[in-house]
């Protein structure tokens, strides 16, 4: 495993890389890696030559200081965790990503307005910027993004569909800890006690999922009742929608392919997670 910091060194090794025929698969991370990255590299190291991790705090994707600020960082711990999994490791400081101010505009129409675009103003701006400088810097055969931040991949096909790079997009499913909370970074700010509490969320929303009513709005009520009972959890907003669209959907019965997307904070910490409903 190697690890580079600069732009300059990574496009070196990659044009060797490539100049021997080897697929690369990219698997960007901003680093408190867990289980699910783990997962995520398996997926990668399964169908490619080579696999790069990134890890790369991006502070374009930060609507609130206090949370870029808090957001765990220990590149010594990370890079235990993934020996033996991953052969580059890309690691670069902010100026080596960001030397000028970046002035990328995506327009991603309703896509990046609503649910976590509509919470976090800029954030899907920022995760395409990084994504893209990614994807320009590296010029991987498949990059692995989890489903967990299902929005987030919606918006990064859009990106290949609009830049028309040959990338492929693929989606691993959530992976979780054995009381059922989706794995997540932010997770390491929580004490046993709100994990616990935070894995409720996803129980209330299984359940309520394992009832068998066909109206959503039902299915809501239900979910948004339970929730309220979680303290000290505050829900952001819990809707089921069609996985393409992410709009919602009236009647189970009538929709196809459904997901729930559900967002709360739990002490200042903002979770979300993805069930599968159909
Ligand atoms: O999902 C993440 O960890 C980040 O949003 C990503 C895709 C690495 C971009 O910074």
């Amino acid at each position: 495993m190697i690890l580079i910091e600069t732009v300059e060194k990574l496009k070196e090794v990659l044009f060797r890389i490539k100049s021997n025929g080897k697929t690369i698969g990219l698997v960007p991370t901003m680093g408190a890696l867990h289980d699910g990255h783990i997962s995520l590299i398996k997926k990668a190291k399964s169908e490619n030559q080579v696999v790069v991790l990134s890890i790369f705090v991006n502070p374009l994707q930060f609507n609130n200081p206090n949370d870029l600020e808090k957001y765990p960082r220990d590149l010594e711990k990370d890079l235990l965790l993934i020996e033996g999994f991953t052969d580059i490791v890309f690691a670069p400081s902010e100026s080596e990503i960001y030397p000028t101010t970046p002035e990328e505009k995506y327009d991603f129409g309703e896509l990046d307005k609503i649910l976590e675009g509509a919470s976090r103003p800029g954030h899907f701006n920022g995760v395409a910027t990084i994504v893209k400088r990614l994807f320009d810097y590296i010029q991987p055969d498949r990059a692995y993004f989890g489903e967990k931040d299902f929005q987030q991949l919606a918006i990064i096909r859009e990106l290949v569909k609009q830049t028309k790079d040959d990338i492929t997009i693929v989606a691993c499913p959530v992976v979780r800890e054995s009381n059922g909370l989706a794995m997540s970074s932010r997770c390491q700010q929580l004490s046993f006690a709100k994990r616990n509490i935070a894995s409720k969320v996803h129980t209330i929303i299984n359940k309520a999922k394992e009832l068998g009513v066909p109206h959503a709005k039902k299915i809501s009520e239900h979910v948004l009742a339970e929730i309220k009972k979680l303290e000290p959890i505050t829900l952001d907003y819990f809707v089921i929608v069609d996985e393409a669209t992410l709009q919602p959907v009236d009647s189970l019965d009538d929709a196809k392919n459904v997901v729930a997307l559900v967002a709360y904070i739990i002490g200042d910490v903002r979770l979300i997670d993805m069930i599968r409903f159909k």
